[in-house]
Formats: C-alpha cells, structure tokens, sequence
C-alpha cells in the first residue's frame, strides 16, 4: 500500500464512514487524510476507491465499490445505471427516501451552523427537509421519490444515442431509461430516439404532463405552465430550455409558501428579485392588487420577455430587465430620506451561488417589513443569512423541500424579519 502521500486515482482502501456532506458524499478518514465518498451513509464501513485528488492533494474523492457493514437505510439502487461508475444524476438512489430526507436535514442544519453561526433547532425548532407531493402520473411507479424530473438533459453520444453524464465527467453513459423522469418523458419515443448531429437533447414534460416537447439545441420553443394562484390558475409561458421548477409539485408548494411568509397586504411594493418569467411576481401583484407593485427583476433577455407576457393582466407589475445588483443600486433610498420605507417586501430566487453580501446590503437598505429567500443551494443560503444577520435581520422561519428526490440537491425558503424596525446593525458571529 503506498503512503498517503503518493495516493493515486484507483486505489483503494476500507474506511469507517462518517457525517455525510454538502454534495451527495459522506466524509471519511484515513491515514490522516479526508475523503469524499460517494454511493454510503454515515455509520458504513465500504471499501472507497479514489475516484479524483484534490488541488494540492488537500482531498480526495472515493466511491464505496463495496460495502462491508451496511447501514440500516440501505436498499438496492432502484436504477440500474445508479452506483460507482454510473450515470452521476443520483447521489442517493441507494437510500430509503426517509433516510434520503435525513441526510438533506443534517446538511442543512450543518451549513446554517458552519456558514451562519445558527443552530436551526434552538432557533426554529424541529425543521426538517419535507416531501413534495408525488406527481400524479407517477402513482404507478414503484417507489417514493421516482417519475418527477420534468426537464431533462440528455447527452448524445456520437453514434445519436442519449445518454447521462458519469459523476464529474464528459463520459456518457447510454441509458434506455431513467427512473427520476417524468413518466411522460421516459415514453419509448424519447428515449428510444435517436438524435443524430446533436451534442445534447433537452426533454421537457411542460404544464403537469400534458406535452412533451424533445428539444433539439439549435430550437427554443416556449411551453406553458399553470400554477394555481389563490385569485384563480394563471398560465406562465416559458421556454422551453428556461428556467422552471424542475418538480411538477415545486412552483405551487414554493408560491404558496412565499405568500404564507410575505403576507403581502393590498396596496404595498414589492420587489421579486432573479424573478425568472414571473412565478412570484404574479402571486405578489394578485395579492396587493391594483393599489400596489410589483418590480421583477431578471437579466435573462427571453426569460424578460416571457415575463412581460406573463404578467399582462396585472399592471401593477412590471418586468425590468437587467442585473440585480445594478438595478438595486438605482433603487436605493437617497441618503438622508428615511420616511417611508421605499419597498414593503421582497422575495429573492437567486441562482446556485446565491444572492452576495453587495446584494444583501442593498436589499437591506431598502428596509422591507419582510424577505422571502428561495435557495437552491443550503450553502448559499447560509452565507446569505450571515450577511442579513450582521446587518440587524432575524431569521423567522424555514422550509426544506426534497424537491429533487434521489439526488443530494434540496430547495429551502426562507422567511426574515428585521429585528428593529430601525433595522441597526447588530453583533453576530460566525463560529
Ligand atoms: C433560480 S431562478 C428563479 C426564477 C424564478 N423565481 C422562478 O421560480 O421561476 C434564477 C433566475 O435568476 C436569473 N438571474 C441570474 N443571475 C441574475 C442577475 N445577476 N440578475 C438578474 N437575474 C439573474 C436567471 O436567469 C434565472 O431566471
């Protein structure tokens, strides 16, 4: 066995399995250094094998490629491509879905109390990641957590066949299926298509399974969605390669949730922030009615334009185009003026690396009563909520959605309140 030092990429060795991770791995220890392992659960003992080395040797990264004690929540993966060496789509096919769910709250809890100085049970109390309704269409699948991905990107591989990228890798690994879809997407005549001259075929299973719509990469037609808004359904037009919740359940259960935190009352402005084609914005303009509004903001020029045709029957609301964080600059109070708080809430949906300290502050400034922040990375979040900590908000609540079952990814909300009205900065530090 060579020294830890001189480790390379196929060795491997077998590791007492510790606490899992932020990223779809467990974290293990073996003569002095971490690993990263892939495919177990805390309390495993598995033989890892390093898959990859980390810049300057500081990590490593390992699949279980077999399993000595097996932990309690293990179950043979339902999918045959999941596992080492398979499609890298799933980190946790090989989980109950409960455990799946145990193991996303653990996540979370941890990036609140390493990035955020927050232990979420002594602030909140129990919170714990939550399922997400089964898609309708999905009833007859076998197991939990199956047949909801709605968008789906499909490699290509030279000879036209789709496929999924292994973990980390260009490599495409041929499927003839793929479990998580939508059941309307894994009809025969998607997958078993072949799509000849294309790197990358895009399936979306639009409006809760009514249309499929394989869309080749040099197309971008559109597709509708409906979500029901508390004022009656509203269509939102999307395209088709845009972004839209990937859960047929997730757009509903995130507007009804944001409602529920925001309470928006009639007349007040709102602002939603990375505002996509106007899911939130919709709900917000519905809810402060004609006396009110609304500001979307989103820099995505198609994503605009959907937006602006989505919310025609308010005009109350109103898409502007352009970067958050140049379009918050204009917005903020003059110095000086602090009678009237220029914006009552806002929501914010920021991509992966989520919304930034300059962000924050700037949001802050405007001094809304109240912040609804919808993340789809925990550790984002975190670092967001420590910067609105410092800057005298109060964390007052938090949803953790499974919004993508069999994967490690999770969607929070988060509510925040300010702690004074004067919103003054107070102390907080970050363990
Ligand atoms: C997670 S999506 C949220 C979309 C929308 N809230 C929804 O639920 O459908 C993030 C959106 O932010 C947009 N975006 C990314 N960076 C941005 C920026 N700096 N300024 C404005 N919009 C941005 C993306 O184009 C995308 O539409």
């Amino acid at each position: 066995m060579r020294p830890a030092t001189q480790w390379r990429v196929g060795d491997s060795f077998d590791v007492e399995v510790g606490d899992v991770a932020h990223g779809g791995h467990c974290v293990a220890r073996h003569e002095g250094r971490v690993l990263f392992v892939r495919h177990t659960a805390p309390g495993e003992r598995v033989t890892a094998r390093i898959t990859g080395i980390g810049k300057g040797g500081r990590f490593v990264q390992a699949d279980a490629v077999q399993v000595l004690r097996p932990g309690e929540q293990r179950r043979p993966a339902p999918c045959p491509y999941a596992g080492p060496g398979g499609c890298g789509g799933c980190d946790f096919q090989h989980l109950t879905p409960v455990a799946q769910r145990a193991l996303k709250t653990r996540v979370v809890h941890e990036q609140f109390a390493r990035l955020a100085g927050l232990d979420l049970t002594a602030e909140l109390g129990q919170t714990r990641c939550e399922p997400l309704p089964e898609p309708e269409e999905a009833a007859d699948s076998a197991e939990e957590g199956l047949g909801w991905r709605t968008r789906v990107e499909f490699a290509v591989t030279e000879g036209g066949v789709p496929g999924l990228r292994r973990h980390r890798s260009r490599d495409i690994v041929p499927v003839s299926d793929c479990l998580i879809a939508h059941p309307a997407l894994r009809a025969p005549d998607v997958l078993a298509r072949r799509y000849p001259g294309s790197d990358a075929v895009d399936v979306v299973v639009a409006d809760s399974g009514r249309a499929v719509v394989p869309v080749p990469t040099d197309a971008s037609p559109s597709v509708t969605e409906t979500v029901r808004l508390p004022g009656g359904p509203a269509s939102f037009s999307v395209a088709a390669r845009g972004f839209w919740q990937v859960h047929p359940a997730a757009a509903q259960v995130l507007v009804e949730e944001v409602l529920e935190m925001v309470q928006p009352r009639a007349g007040e402005r709102a602002l939603d922030l990375y505002s996509g084609v106007g899911l939130f914005a919709a709900a917000l303009a519905e809810a402060v009615g004609p006396a009110g509004r609304v500001t979307a903001v989103e820099s995505e020029p198609a994503a605009v334009e959907h937006g602006r045709a989505n919310l025609a029957p308010w005009p109350q609301a109103r898409m502007r185009a352009g970067r958050v964080d140049r379009v918050l600059r204009e917005l903020r109070p003059a110095r000086g003026r602090r009678s009237r708080r220029p914006v009552d809430l806002v929501v914010l949906d920021p991509p992966r690396v989520g919304a930034g300290a300059a962000v924050i502050a700037d949001v802050s400034t405007l001094r809304p009563r109240v912040i609804a922040y919808v993340a789809c990375d925990p550790a984002a979040l975190a670092r967001d909520t420590a910067s609105l900590l410092s800057l005298g908000w109060r964390l007052r609540g938090l949803r953790v959605l499974d919004a993508f079952p069999m994967t490690h990814h999770v969607e929070c909300v988060a509510h925040f309140e300010p702690v004074r009205e004067t919103g003054t900065t107070r102390e907080h530090r970050i363990s």
